[in-house]
């Protein structure tokens, strides 16, 4: 056994305990689990790019204001399911002043994380039409929202974006949709785990397919204006956060407080349904809603089932926090910008030890740096290389649990790794690199 800078006899033991064969099979969560049992055995600190958490404070206008809710006793009273008032005022000017899109208040509805927006989601779009129930994921994905349509009993497929970016996009979504039978198409933009960002062509073939097959789009807005190539973080003026809301009336939006404004452990988003979608009427609703009308059952079926309503604190700190970026008062994107720095000096240091970037391009351009970028060595598929990482202390998650047909890369989050770590990281890559020297 070479020497690894983690006995490998406790990275073996705790594996074997879990019982997870390779560990790259696990998915995120149980990652976090053999990695903190190995770090409270061995003392050792892991680089930890496994889990998406943000690495930066919380956005402070935003915990200023849920402490003053709370001293006004909001923790007593039920919040209103369709959202306070303020926080539903400055929900639609955000989406005016960063996307240039119009919506109304009413259109705005908080949800815990957009875990919950894209659970309540499926529960009424893939239950609209009793002839179709499924999501068609633009891949690669955020794979619990898989575990979403599992347990709610609904049909999926995917296919992996990168192999069918600009025009070739059109052909391959009518290709899958004439398979399937799908209610809505699902993806991420910025792209988790690739980072790839669809422009602006790509976004209206996807509404006219929308509109031509009459799907309802969920647009996952979970790293909202953190493509850093541009900036998109002045209120009213472009360029603005691209959307297939310009481009089809069928669509909803998830806005997630988490990374964009550090807001993760609050669990409070956005979800956005567009005017036309709000109002129309599904008669198969009925069958398990009190009300045809999309937007009634979203918020009086499926989010009063989940949870009643988002914490009301956290609303009150969403509300603060969207009303000082519309006013320019807070620009969140100067702090965030901090992942794409760090992503630029590790990726570096990944391919000076002999790694490769998988997803490296986005159309003609080298692929931005941003929260997570994707990581490949050869000789080893996906699963081996997170498992072997793990004897050197760094941890990740593999592609193939995010949908990617890439099954030989990891995805690396950059979001929890300390710039003082640098040095460590780059001593356990250069002893990797010793251990496993890549033929000429
Ligand atoms: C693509 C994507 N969607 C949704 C989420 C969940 O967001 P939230 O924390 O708002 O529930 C994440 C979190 O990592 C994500 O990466």
């Amino acid at each position: 056994m070479k020497k690894t800078p983690i006995s490998s006899e406790v990275v073996n033991e705790v594996i074997d305990a879990f019982g997870v064969h390779p560990a790259g099979k696990a998915t995120i969560r149980e990652l976090v689990k053999i990695v903190n049992d190995i770090e409270g055995i061995t003392g050792q600190e892991y680089i930890r790019m496994e889990m998406g958490v943000p690495g930066l404070d919380p956005t402070f206008v935003g915990v200023e204001a849920e402490m003053i809710a709370l001293r006004q006793g909001v923790a007593s009273k039920y919040p209103n399911i369709e959202g306070i008032k303020p926080l539903k005022e400055e929900a639609a000017r955000f989406v005016k002043l960063f996307m240039d899109v119009e919506v109304e208040p009413m259109h705005c509805v908080p949800t815990v994380g957009s875990m919950m927006g894209g659970m309540a989601s499926f529960m009424v779009v893939n239950r609209s039409d009793h002839k179709r129930t499924g999501t068609l994921f633009l891949d690669p994905g955020f794979p619990v929202q898989k575990q979403q349509c599992l347990v709610l009993g609904h049909q999926f497929g995917s296919f992996d974006l990168y192999d069918f970016r600009g025009e070739k996009l059109r052909g391959k979504m009518e290709e899958e949709i004439e398979k399937g039978q799908y209610s809505s198409i699902l993806y991420s933009n910025p792209n988790n785990p690739s980072w790839i960002c669809l422009n602006e062509d790509e976004l209206k073939i996807i509404g006219e397919i929308s509109i031509k097959h009459d799907i309802t789009v969920i647009e996952d807005l979970a790293y909202f204006g953190m493509d850093f190539r541009k900036d998109l973080s002045q209120p009213g003026l472009p360029p603005y956060q691209p959307s297939v809301a310009k481009y089809t009336d069928n669509y909803i939006l998830l806005i997630s407080s988490s990374k964009a404004f550090s807001y993760a452990g609050q669990r409070i988003g956005m979800m956005v349904i567009s005017p036309g979608l709000y109002d129309r009427k599904y008669p198969d609703l009925k069958r398990y809603y009190s009300s045809e009308k999309f937007g009634h059952a979203m918020i009086y079926g499926a989010l009063y089932s989940l949870s009643a309503g988002s914490s009301h604190t956290g609303q009150y700190a969403l509300a603060a926090i969207f009303k000082a970026v519309n006013n320019g008062t807070y620009n969140y994107i100067k702090e965030v910008r901090e992942y794409g720095k760090k992503a630029v000096i590790m990726k570096a240091m990944f391919q000076k030890y002999g790694f490769r970037i998988v997803y490296d391009m986005d159309m003609d351009e080298p692929i931005a740096d941003g929260f997570y970028f994707t990581l490949s060595y050869p000789g080893f598929d996906g699963f081996q290389l997170v498992e072997e990482l793990l004897y050197y202390g760094i941890s990740a998650i593999s592609l193939d649990i995010t949908g990617s047909s890439r099954t030989e890369g990891l995805r690396a989050c950059v979001s929890q790794v300390r710039r003082e770590q640098f040095v460590v990281l780059e001593e356990r890559l250069k002893l990797f690199r010793k251990n496993h020297p890549i033929p000429e």
